[in-house]
C-alpha cells in the first residue's frame, strides 16, 4: 500500500503536478506572512477584504459570546440556531427570493442540491469549465450527464434537442457560473435563459465568484443583468467576497422546502457554526449599504487599474472591458508555471500556480486576483514584476 502511495507521489512529482500546502500566520489581507517573509497576496477570493473587516470579527465574536462554537447538531435536529435563521432571511431579501437555505460550504450546497433536483434518467447539461463542485454533485445525483464546450450556446441546444429526442418528460438541469473561477469571464445568461426556457428545461446558477463583485450591491450577473426571476436556482458562497465561510441556495419557498428534505449533505451534516452565520449576515448587511456598495466600486477601480496595467494576453485583452476580479495569466505547461510563481515569490509576490486537476492538463497558469484592499502601488508593483517576467518568456 505504502508503495503504491510513494509510487504515485512520484509520478506526480514528475508531472510537475505535486501540490503543497502554504502555511500563513497572519490573519487574510493583501498582505500575510509565510514563513518568515512578508509576501503581497494576489490570490485571495476575498475581494472586498472582508475576511478580516472589524464588522465580521465583532459580529463573529458577539455570536460565540451568545451562541457558545459548535451547533451541536444537524439542521434538522437542533443545529438551527438564530443566526442560521437571520442569515437565510437576509440572504433571501438580498437576493430578492421568497427563500435561501445555508449550507457548511459552497462544494456542500452543490453537492447537496443537484442531487436533489435530478436523479436516474434525467438531465444534466454543464458548462466544460464548471467547478468541481458542480461536476461532483451532477456525477453524484446520477443523472445522465452531457458537458458542453464553455460557453457554447449553440452546442447546449443541441444537447437540448438530442435531450428532448431521446428522453423526452424527464427532468433537464443546466448547470453553469456566472463568474468563471479560473478564467474570470462571464457566462451568457440571456442565451442561456432564452433556452431554458425554449426547452423547458431548469437552470441552476452559481454565482461563487460573481457575489460581492458584480450587480447592485452585489447581488451577482443576474442582478445585473435583471434576470434573477429566470434562474431557479441560485447558488453562492459565503466565504470568498462576504469574507466568512458556508454556501447557500436561494430560490422559491418550494425548492428551499425540497432542499431541506432531501439535500444530503444538508440533512446530515452538522450546522455550520452559529457565530460564521453571524459573521455572514454582517456580510450581507455590509453589502447592502451604501458603504458596501462604495466598497465594490472600489474594487472595480482596481480591477479597472489592473486591466490596464497587466500585459496584453489571450485573456487580458485590451479591446475588452475587464469582467471580473480574476486574470488568468495562462502558461500552460506545469512546471513553468510554477517557475513564474516562484520568480514571482522571490519579487514579493504570492500568486501560486495553478495546475490539473483545477485546470486541464496544458492549461496551468497563473490565476491573479485582485481585491479593494490592495493599494495602487501594490498593484503597480505587481504588473511591472508581471512585465519583465513575461518579456523573458
Ligand atoms: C465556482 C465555485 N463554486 C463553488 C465553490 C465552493 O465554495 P466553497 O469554497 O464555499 O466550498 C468554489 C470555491 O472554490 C468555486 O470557485
Amino acid at each position: 500500500m505504502e508503495d503504491l502511495f510513494v509510487a504515485q507521489l512520484k509520478a506526480l512529482r514528475a508531472a510537475a503536478l505535486d501540490r503543497h500546502l502554504f502555511e500563513i500566520s497572519s490573519s487574510q489581507g493583501p498582505e500575510i506572512q509565510i514563513v518568515a517573509r512578508r509576501l503581497i497576496n494576489f490570490s485571495s477570493n476575498d475581494y472586498l477584504g472582508l475576511a478580516n473587516d472589524p464588522r465580521l470579527r465583532g459580529a463573529a465574536i458577539s455570536g460565540i459570546n451568545k451562541f457558545g462554537v459548535g451547533a451541536g447538531a444537524s439542521r434538522l435536529i437542533s443545529g438551527t440556531q438564530s443566526p442560521h435563521a437571520r442569515l437565510e432571511r437576509a440572504l433571501a431579501k438580498w437576493k430578492g427570493t421568497e427563500a435561501a437555505l445555508c449550507f457548511s460550504s459552497g462544494y456542500a450546497a452543490a453537492l447537496g442540491a443537484i442531487p436533489a433536483l435530478v436523479t436516474k434518467n434525467d438531465v444534466v447539461l454543464l458548462d466544460k469549465l464548471c467547478h468541481a463542485s458542480l461536476i461532483d454533485g451532477a456525477k453524484l445525483s446520477g443523472a445522465i450527464l452531457r458537458v458542453f464546450p464553455h460557453n457554447n450556446v449553440r452546442k447546449l441546444e443541441s444537447h437540448l434537442e438530442w435531450t428532448r429526442r431521446e428522453h423526452a418528460g424527464k427532468r433537464v438541469l443546466i448547470v453553469t457560473e456566472s463568474v468563471f473561477s479560473m478564467d474570470g469571464d462571464h457566462a451568457p445568461l440571456r442565451e442561456l435563459i432564452e433556452l431554458k426556457k425554449q426547452f423547458d428545461a431548469l437552470l441552476m446558477l452559481d454565482e461563487a465568484h460573481a457575489v460581492g463583485v458584480i450587480g447592485p450591491h452585489g447581488r451577482g450577473l443576474a442582478a445585473a443583468e435583471k434576470l434573477s426571476d429566470d434562474v431557479d436556482i441560485q447558488m453562492g458562497t459565503l466565504s470568498k467576497a462576504l469574507g466568512a465561510s458556508g454556501g447557500y441556495i436561494c430560490g422559491s419557498n418550494d425548492l428551499i422546502e425540497w432542499l431541506i428534505n432531501r439535500a444530503r449533505s444538508f440533512i446530515f451534516s452538522t450546522a455550520p457554526p452559529p457565530a460564521i452565520a453571524a459573521a455572514a449576515i454582517a456580510a450581507v448587511n455590509f453589502l447592502s449599504s451604501s458603504e458596501g456598495e462604495e466598497r465594490r466600486l472600489l474594487l472595480w477601480e482596481k480591477i479597472r487599474l489592473m486591466h490596464e496595467l497587466l500585459p496584453a494576453s489571450d485573456l487580458n485583452r485590451k479591446s475588452n472591458a475587464a469582467s471580473s476580479a480574476i486574470f488568468p495569466w495562462i502558461v500552460g505547461d506545469e512546471q513553468a508555471a510554477l517557475d513564474l510563481a516562484s520568480a514571482l515569490q522571490s519579487e514579493g509576490f504570492f500568486v501560486p500556480a495553478i495546475r490539473y486537476p483545477t485546470v486541464a492538463k496544458g492549461a496551468a497558469r497563473l490565476r491573479i486576483t485582485v481585491t479593494a484592499a490592495h493599494d495602487e502601488d501594490q498593484i503597480r508593483a505587481l504588473c511591472d514584476a508581471i512585465q519583465r517576467l513575461s518579456a523573458n518568456l
